[in-house]
């Protein structure tokens, strides 16, 4: 069973599935949306396996239960990814956590299950690029947790936090399943459906494609890893029988302007990339009053600091390899464009 299986991230994941022949339950919101879940069924239809749709929600108890039956392996994926939120603890902090203990208490409940693997986030280990610079030994590394992220600084940062202690807690309590989590840095790369997907991850390409930057970027300190590594990386976590813990899985040690700087050679005479790194007392002037997310102290704590993440344990264990940081970007600049969403000037 996939949670969330339309999104950005686990449609990779389900194609990744499929291709290997599995049939997989997709529990999603809304199994009737064509918009949401066509690319799925398309999936389906060019691979071995097969897909049942089944609908759920995070909120809405023992919902889960006729997806999970008769499935050995459960990849929780499901989460609100947005960072402009009203009421963050209603639309990240319950669905996160009430939904990871939705899915997991409902997996005490189906004794099919033997493995669960949760799409947690580096955000759960850092928020703040200067945190990763001043964790132990200088990077960051599965043995870290957000200490600083909270309900009215970094609210994701936090429900994912919360989250994934929440899963630590529930496997601890029964000896059926184990409990693998895969905590990715900030997620780049083709999206199967572009056009219906609201994942941070796309609106960030859009960003920097659709003008908002041509001045400059501020050079933030980011992890990225590739969207279709990242569903590998699901898919051994959730097979490989010795796979255990946490897996940082983050390809590379980036910023804004070093990712734009990839893009510029092929896409910089037709799209107003940024070329160059804001300064950042410029920043502190009037970042804030551009966008409210971008208040002081994150700039302070994030722009000119490098972000720095230790990713060996799932190149070792997992027997994970990233592929270049200037395919990423390019495939999921290209998607964009084919969709129509960037438009060239
Ligand atoms: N993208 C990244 O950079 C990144 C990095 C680290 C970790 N992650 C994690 O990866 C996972 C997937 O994120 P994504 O980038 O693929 O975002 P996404 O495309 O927005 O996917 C989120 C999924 O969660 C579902 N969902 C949200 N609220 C729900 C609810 N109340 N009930 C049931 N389903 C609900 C969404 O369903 P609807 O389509 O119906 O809204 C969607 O299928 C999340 O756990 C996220 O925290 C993402």
């Amino acid at each position: 069973m996939v949670t969330g299986a339309n999104g950005y991230v686990a449609s990779w994941l389900v194609k990744h599935l499929l291709d290997n022949g599995f049939t997989v339950h997709a529990a999603v919101r809304d199994p009737e949306n064509k918009e949401k879940i066509g690319h799925l069924d398309q999936a389906a239809e060019n691979a071995n396996g097969k897909i049942k749709f089944f609908k759920t929600d995070l909120l809405k108890k023992g919902s889960y239960k006729d997806a999970m039956e008769g499935c050995e392996l459960v990849f929780h994926t499901a989460s609100p990814f947005s960072m402009d939120v009203k009421d963050p603890q209603k639309e990240l902090i319950e669905p996160a956590v009430m939904g990871t203990e939705n899915v997991l208490l409902t997996a005490n409940e189906v004794t099919s299950v033997k493995r669960i693997v949760v799409t947690s986030s580096c955000a759960a280990i850092y928020t703040d690029a200067i945190d990763t610079v001043n964790a132990p030994g200088g990077h960051l590394t599965e043995d870290v947790w957000n200490t600083t992220a909270s309900l009215t600084y970094q609210p994701y940062s936090y429900s994912k936090t919360l989250a994934e202690q929440k899963a630590w807690e529930l496997a601890k309590l029964q000896d059926r399943w184990d409990l693998v989590t895969i905590n990715p840095s900030l997620v780049l790369g083709p999206a199967l459906n572009p056009k219906n997907t609201t994942s941070e991850s796309v609106n960030i390409l859009k960003l920097m494609g659709g003008g908002e930057l041509k001045m400059g970027a501020p050079k933030m300190g980011v992890g990225v890893v590739d969207v279709r590594d990242l569903a590998l990386a699901h898919y051994k976590a959730g097979f490989i029988p010795e796979a255990e813990g946490r897996y940082i899985t983050s390809a590379y040690n980036t910023n804004f302007v070093e990712m734009s700087k990839i893009l510029l050679p092929k896409y910089g005479d037709q799209f107003p990339l940024p070329k160059k790194a804001l300064p950042k007392w410029f920043l502190m002037l009037f970042g804030p009053m551009t966008n409210k997310l971008f208040t002081r102290k994150y700039i302070r704590n994030n722009v000119n600091i490098p972000w720095k993440a230790d990713n060996s344990k799932i190149k070792r264990e997992l027997r994970i390899s990233f592929r270049p940081m200037k395919e990423t970007l390019e495939d999921s600049f290209q998607v964009l464009i084919d969709a129509g969403i960037l438009k060239a000037k």
